[in-house]
């Protein structure tokens, strides 16, 4: 049977396998998808012994991500400019293609949620890994404005001039941000600690769309404090995680699953409904 799984460090609580399972009987392909949690320093190692042991294909999450992408053969154009791999294939010739599907799985719930963002004005905050993957499918939306602030400001200047060939893309502090912004989407990392950006609350109102790119059982701190001043749509990261799934299945299967029903599946899983 052909063999996939996830490449992470922790690893154990991913929902990929869970997708992927319900991805393959909803489509009636045979494959396994499984998890591996290499030490971090071993994880090279790792991917080359499953392949080599007829491996079909891999995700590859949080820490790996960057690593991942100085280790395949090929890059897709889209990988190339997010400087992560989040999906790896061996090709029918032998060769490791690295893919990125993440941006294209933030767009695509972003879709799938009704939100417009042709002519949008979006702010995204944040410079990480996980902000430089979604900034060229965002783009390639065509909004009228898409403005990066992060709380390292030289990040966010760096990266809005490594990608303004693509788009208006602007880097300000959070001090300098004026609205109104039709969509927010918070791509740092402080709702892991269960912290806040410092968004003043003003740029919030009740026509806004706020997008958490994290998610869990119950509402994430940024969707919190983003409801409590008055925004009425708001979104976590859950959708994202199974259209960047999809995505990835497409690349490797050939063929694309639906998302609707995996992800009513993984929210009754998870105890959100
Ligand atoms: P990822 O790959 O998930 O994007 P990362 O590359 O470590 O992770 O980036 C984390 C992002 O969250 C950064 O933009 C970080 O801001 P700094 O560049 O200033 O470190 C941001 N971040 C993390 N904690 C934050 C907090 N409490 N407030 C605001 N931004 C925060």
């Amino acid at each position: 049977m052909d063999r996939y799984l996830v490449f992470g460090h922790p690893v154990r609580h991913s929902k990929s396998p869970f997708i992927h399972t319900l991805f393959a009987r909803q489509t009636q392909q045979e494959l396994e998808y499984g998890l591996a949690e290499p030490a971090v320093d071993e994880f090279a190692q790792a991917l080359r012994t499953f392949f080599d042991q007829g491996g079909k294909g891999c995700n590859v999450t949080v820490p790996f991500k960057e690593q991942a992408f100085t280790l395949v053969d090929r890059l897709s154009p889209r990988a190339k400019r997010a400087g992560a791999v989040n999906t790896i294939k061996l090709t029918d010739d032998g060769v490791l293609l690295g893919d990125n599907t993440d941006g294209a799985g933030l767009v695509a719930d972003l879709k799938s949620h009704g939100v417009t963002l042709a002519d949008s004005r979006i702010l995204l905050l944040g410079a990480g890994g996980a902000a430089r993957g979604a900034l060229a499918p965002l783009l390639a939306e065509l909004p009228s404005e898409l403005v990066i602030a992060n709380r390292t400001h030289t990040k966010a200047q760096q990266l809005a001039a490594e990608f303004c060939d693509l788009g208006p893309v602007t880097a300000q502090t959070y001090e300098q941000l004026a609205g109104p912004f039709d969509l927010v989407i918070n791509s740092t990392s402080a709702s892991l600690q269960g912290e806040l950006p410092p968004l003043a609350p003003a740029l919030i109102h009740t026509d806004i769309a706020i997008y958490d790119m994290m998610y869990g059982a119950s509402d994430t701190a940024f969707i919190t404090w983003a409801k409590q001043h008055g925004a009425r749509q708001t979104m976590d990261g859950l959708g994202m995680l199974v259209e960047q799934a999809a995505e990835a299945f497409t690349v490797w299967r050939g063929i694309r699953p639906g998302t609707k029903q995996v992800l009513r599946e993984l929210k009754r899983n998870l105890g959100v409904i």
